[in-house]
């Protein structure tokens, strides 16, 4: 029988986990959309043609027999919706970052266990397949140990706009809402290791640039005058508990020739880049480049119904989660930490 689908937030990635969706074909049926603002879920019920459509997630859970829920709401509706849905017995899909904070993340995780549902958390770049060839190459020992590693993913000028602004909203700016998909996707390959210690600088000095036409990526909610309490630069240095240590760079507005994002990883045998993918070490005492001919990269599309379909193939027991709620609360570990230190201007130890 097909599982019985809600989505809560009707903006922008909406589209995306309902493209996703769609591409299950009869193993689900989309059947109820909720958003704050009655007016996008009327738009998102009627683009899609959802019956039931609702201003508030307690409704659309009373009224319906739901299985499944994306949540793809701002950041700080990710643990109050997800709990909601959790608890009215779905099993849930919450959009990254898992929530504010890790307090809120482990409300989260609680609530799945406690409901026996899965709480699976859109880190949709575990789905490419530079992950997976990555993963692979690492696994048969071709990079030796990997002892570390640099994640960056910079904007010259792409403050998305409207909420991810409002800290109140977001959570923080570039950190939270980049960051969060190359620290991430770096812990994954590296084999999901613990944060033990942070040090973290945050900086707001070129602020919201709006005042500039055509800049990387905006958002569906842009307001002309922004609320912008957030950072414009987050840089931190994690050490896990294996010895290694991430350097991760992440920016809405910096002055840079241009927008790059990449992560490498460095190994005592060899180094990988994933974009472009290709390994760097030596051979016959040379130095050497090797560049795969497979194909390894990430498509926004094709590896978003990838996420739906692990989420769902989860759901069933034909598939284990490729993005479970303790990677979520990981990943929060390391947010909060980060936001700690560059406050106090000290490293954070984690403590568990
Ligand atoms: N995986 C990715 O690559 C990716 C890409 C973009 C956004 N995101 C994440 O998706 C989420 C939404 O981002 P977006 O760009 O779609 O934003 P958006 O503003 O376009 O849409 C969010 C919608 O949520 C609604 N909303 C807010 N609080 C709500 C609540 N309590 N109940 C119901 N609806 C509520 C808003 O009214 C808005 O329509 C964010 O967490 C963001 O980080 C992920």
């Amino acid at each position: 029988m097909a599982l019985k689908v809600g989505i809560i937030g009707n903006g922008g990635i909406a589209n995306a986990h309902m493209d996703g969706y769609l591409s299950m074909g009869e193993e689900v049926e989309i059947v109820a959309c909720c958003d704050i603002n009655f007016q996008k879920a009327k738009d998102y019920a009627e683009k899609y043609g959802i019956k039931n459509y609702y201003d508030n997630c307690y409704d659309m859970l009373k009224d319906n027999q739901l299985d499944v829920v994306s949540v793809c709401t701002w950041n700080n509706a990710h643990a109050e919706c997800s709990i909601a849905a959790l608890e009215a017995g779905c099993h849930v899909l919450c959009e990254k970052p898992m929530a504010m904070n890790t307090e809120e993340a482990l409300k989260m995780k609680e609530a799945a266990e406690k409901n026996g549902k899965l709480l699976m958390i859109g880190f949709v770049r575990r789905q490419g397949l530079d992950a997976a060839a990555a993963i692979d190459y690492i696994k048969k020992g071709y990079l030796g140990e990997i002892y570390y590693a640099k994640a960056t993913y910079l904007r010259r000028c792409g403050f998305p706009g409207g909420w991810f602004g409002d800290v109140t909203l977001s959570g923080g700016g570039p950190l939270i809402d980049l960051g969060v998909h190359v620290i991430d996707l770096s812990r994954y390959i590296m084999g999901n290791p613990k944060p033990v210690t942070v040090f973290g600088a945050t900086f707001n000095k070129i602020g919201a640039r709006s005042h500039i036409k055509g800049g990387d990526w905006q958002s569906e909610t842009v307001v002309e005058e922004p609320v912008f309490t957030v950072e414009d630069l987050a840089t931190a240095m994690i050490r896990f508990d294996n010895g290694a240590v991430l350097q991760v760079e992440a920016s809405f507005n910096l002055n840079l020739k241009q927008s790059c994002g990449d992560i490498n990883f460095f190994g005592d045998k060899a180094g990988l880049s994933l974009s472009p993918f290709e390994l760097y070490t030596e051979f016959n005492n040379q130095l050497a480049d090797i560049i795969p001919k497979g194909k390894a990269d990430f498509d926004f599309q094709r590896d978003f119904r990838k996420e739906i379909k692990n989420f769902i193939d989860a759901v069933n027991g034909k598939a284990e989660c490729l993005a479970t709620a303790e990677d979520g609360v990981e990943l929060m570990r390391i947010l909060d930490a980060v936001y700690l230190s560059a406050k106090t201007g000290k490293s954070v130890d984690i403590v568990r």
